[in-house]
């Protein structure tokens, strides 16, 4: 049987065919996916009834090494017991609404910045699997931007200016944009990492611009300066014909590339209705097969 799918954008992303992946093991059909995934960037599966179990099962049959180091889990405790599942949710550990000023809710304010998950560690991360449990009546777009087709529409001098241009990107820089502390312990552990600007995609070979709000600046270059350039291409990135916005259904579960992509959450009345998505991502290590 070969999977079918669906473009749902002019320029990337599309929904798959019915399908319950708790049952893909196959590896010629995980394949499919994953060159799917090198073509379209983003994927939607709708209608997938997973336990937090079989999320993590299904995300290690997709690719080999999962992030475990989180913000939030240096942060905070995670209420499923394994850091490699991102609670993704405004519910504190006994299911109520978090309160205004609760710290892991500010960690999720935070993912409404334009971001690329696990940028600030090296490895980066690779493919993210974004799961929704408890979806609330009102709209709470999560919106993804095609970094492929925004580098292709470089001109082409800028294109070359950006040869060989080294970021350093940490999720303290991101945070303290939005006024977020951190002590000096969170501060030695989330020290970030350095990633190249422009990025070839290994799996399809497509060059990719590499940026997110962590990126703080541009190695070897004036601070003012690096970050200016930082702000104009995250600019041009997310300009409105690059963008995808998912409207979420109970039990969607997105996967993206987050080499190829940018993405962000919008906001919503949180402190009415109960959101709680989960959330795996894996890291860009090399593949053997
Ligand atoms: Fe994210």
């Amino acid at each position: 049987m070969t999977l079918q799918f669906k473009p749902i954008h002019p320029i990337f992303a599309a929904e798959a065919d019915e399908i319950d992946l708790r049952n893909v093991f196959d590896e010629t059909m995980l394949k499919d996916i994953r060159k799917a995934l090198d073509h379209y960037a983003v994927i939607v599966f709708r209608d997938q009834k997973m336990s937090n179990d079989e999320h993590l099962e299904f995300t290690q049959r997709l690719d080999s090494k999962l992030h475990t180091q989180t913000s939030l889990s240096v942060m905070t405790k995670n209420r499923f017991g394994n850091e490699a599942l991102s609670d993704v949710a405004n519910v504190d550990e006994n299911g109520q609404l978090m309160a205004a000023d609760d710290r892991r809710r500010m960690g999720n304010v935070g993912n409404r910045l334009w971001h690329t998950d696990a940028s600030f560690v090296d490895p980066p991360g690779r493919y993210s699997l974004l799961l929704g449990k408890v979806i609330p009546p009102v709209r709470a777009d999560t919106e993804f931007v095609d970094m492929r087709a925004a580098y292709d529409s470089l001109d082409s001098v800028v294109r070359e200016s950006l040869e060989g241009l080294q970021v350093h990107h940490s999720i303290i820089h991101s945070r303290q944009l939005l006024g977020f502390e951190f002590s000096q312990t969170e501060k030695d552990r989330l020290k970030g990492a350095v990633h190249p600007l422009v990025r070839t995609v290994a799996s399809s070979g497509r060059r990719s611009l590499y940026l997110a709000s962590h990126a703080s600046h541009i190695i070897d270059w004036q601070l003012p300066e690096g970050r200016l350039l930082l702000r104009d291409l995250i600019e041009h990135a997310t300009g409105e014909q690059f963008i995808y916005r998912h409207i979420w259904q109970p039990n969607d579960l997105v996967i993206w590339d987050n080499r190829a992509t940018m993405h962000r959450a919008r906001p919503f009345a949180d402190m009415t209705y109960r959101r709680e998505l989960r959330r795996t991502t894996t890291l860009d290590i090399a593949l053997t097969a």
